[in-house]
């Protein structure tokens, strides 16, 4: 049998502190209903700490499921668009905390799309014999780049964190199909222009600038077309047809593209695995909380074939196909948690307020 990339081990870590549609009825101009039915939001996760806290404690949960101590890995991929610091990069920062002596490390920017690029990533490096045991982990503190004055961007992104660890496997489990790709002249249609150091020094800490710079619109139809085209090259290219797919993980970026994008697949709803209404759209952290929730609900069966897919800024996609190995169950569990948050959430979002107040003239944005 061929080598392939399984994943032996997953985790997620969420943020205690919880924006709901009825908190943010009291921020911005909005109303629950509107939420709900264009989104599927209800809450998102907001954090009161960093992106490698949230990325520490997911990871160490998916080693424990894993059944692996820190210093078995030998590669760390860490995906995230919202890193606490350029140099060193996250992934060493959180090598570092885990003690993950033997592990190369390095973050991976696809946006959205990270989570299934670093999967990619991590298959291939398994299967070309640079790495054997590979920890990913997609990580955000999305609320960080986010005006809570603009109803249009504030209610659709939360924070969180998920990991999983890959192995090789020569049994017929594992990575099947893969399919990226990526379209730059799209790219202005999702930008966080100061996370970089293109332009000023000043520009780094001008509100208008350091925010989320978004058409909703154009994004919807790129991900659902995207989507599509993107999960039928992967099953294609894993020697299968989409009536064999068992479990769909989506972005959850918004559950009207999921349910779109289905449709048009010609999924059966039950197999595509939804759980935005509780974490929001959380970028690289998306697909891999989702899977670690599609674990915990059971909609994965040793050998299933589960498809992963995301779109993402840049514009980025990405597609994977993987036949599940016989782990649906955590071979053991890590008792460590987030510190607890003594905060509201609009004690936690209040700086964000004040930074962003100057670009709005009235009480509540429209
Ligand atoms: O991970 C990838 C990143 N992002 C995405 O995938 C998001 C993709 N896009 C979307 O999910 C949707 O485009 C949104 C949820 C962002 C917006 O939904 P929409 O159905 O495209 O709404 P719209 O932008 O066409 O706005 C419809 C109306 C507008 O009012 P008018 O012009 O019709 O009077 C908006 O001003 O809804 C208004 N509106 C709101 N109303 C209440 C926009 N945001 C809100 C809000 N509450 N939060």
């Amino acid at each position: 049998m061929a080598l392939r990339a399984t994943f032996t081990g997953w985790g997620k870590c969420v943020p205690p502190v919880k924006l709901t549609n009825a908190d943010l009825e009291q921020l911005v101009n909005t109303d629950n209903e509107w939420i709900v039915e264009r989104t599927g939001i209800h809450e998102r996760g907001i954090s009161h700490v960093e992106t490698t806290d949230l990325a520490e404690v997911a990871a160490r949960r998916a080693l424990a499921a894993a059944g692996l101590e820190t210093t078995d890995i030998d590669m760390l991929i860490l995906a995230t668009v919202t890193p606490e610091i350029t140099c060193p990069s996250n992934a060493c920062v959180l090598q570092e905390r885990l003690g993950a002596v033997n592990a190369a490390a390095f973050d991976l920017n696809a946006a959205c799309s990270g989570w299934i690029y670093g999967t990619a990533t991590a298959s291939s490096m398994i299967t070309g014999g640079v790495a054997e045991r590979v920890l990913l982990v997609g990580a955000e503190k999305l609320h960080w780049v986010m005006d809570y004055w603009d109803r249009a961007t504030c209610i659709l992104f939360g924070d969180g964190a998920g990991a999983a660890v890959l192995e090789p496997s020569e049994n017929g489990d594992g990575v099947l199909g893969i399919d990226l790709g990526a379209d730059g002249v799209a790219g202005r249609t999702m930008v966080f222009p100061t996370l970089g150091t293109r332009g000023r020094l000043s520009n780094v800490r001008d509100p208008f600038l350091h925010r989320l710079h978004f058409d909703g619109q154009a994004v919807f139809k790129i991900a659902v077309q995207g989507i599509e085209k993107s999960v039928r090259r992967a099953v294609d290219r894993a020697g299968l047809s989409l009536a064999d797919v068992d479990a769909v993980i989506p972005h959850q970026a918004n559950e009207r593209i999921i349910t779109a994008a289905g449709r048009r697949l010609g999924l059966d709803p039950d197999r595509v695995m939804l759980n935005i209404a509780t974490h929001g759209n959380s970028a690289a952290a998306s697909v891999p909380m989702a899977l670690s929730d599609a674990l915990d609900a059971r909609m994965i069966q040793p050998g299933s074939i589960v498809v992963q897919t995301a779109f993402g800024g840049g514009v980025t996609w990405g597609s994977t196909v993987t036949r599940w190995g016989e782990r649906v169950e955590p071979l053991g569990h890590c008792d460590l948690e987030l510190p607890p948050c003594d905060e509201t959430v609009f004690d936690l979002l209040a700086s964000n307020r004040d930074f962003y107040a100057p670009l709005h003239t009235h009480s509540r944005a429209d």
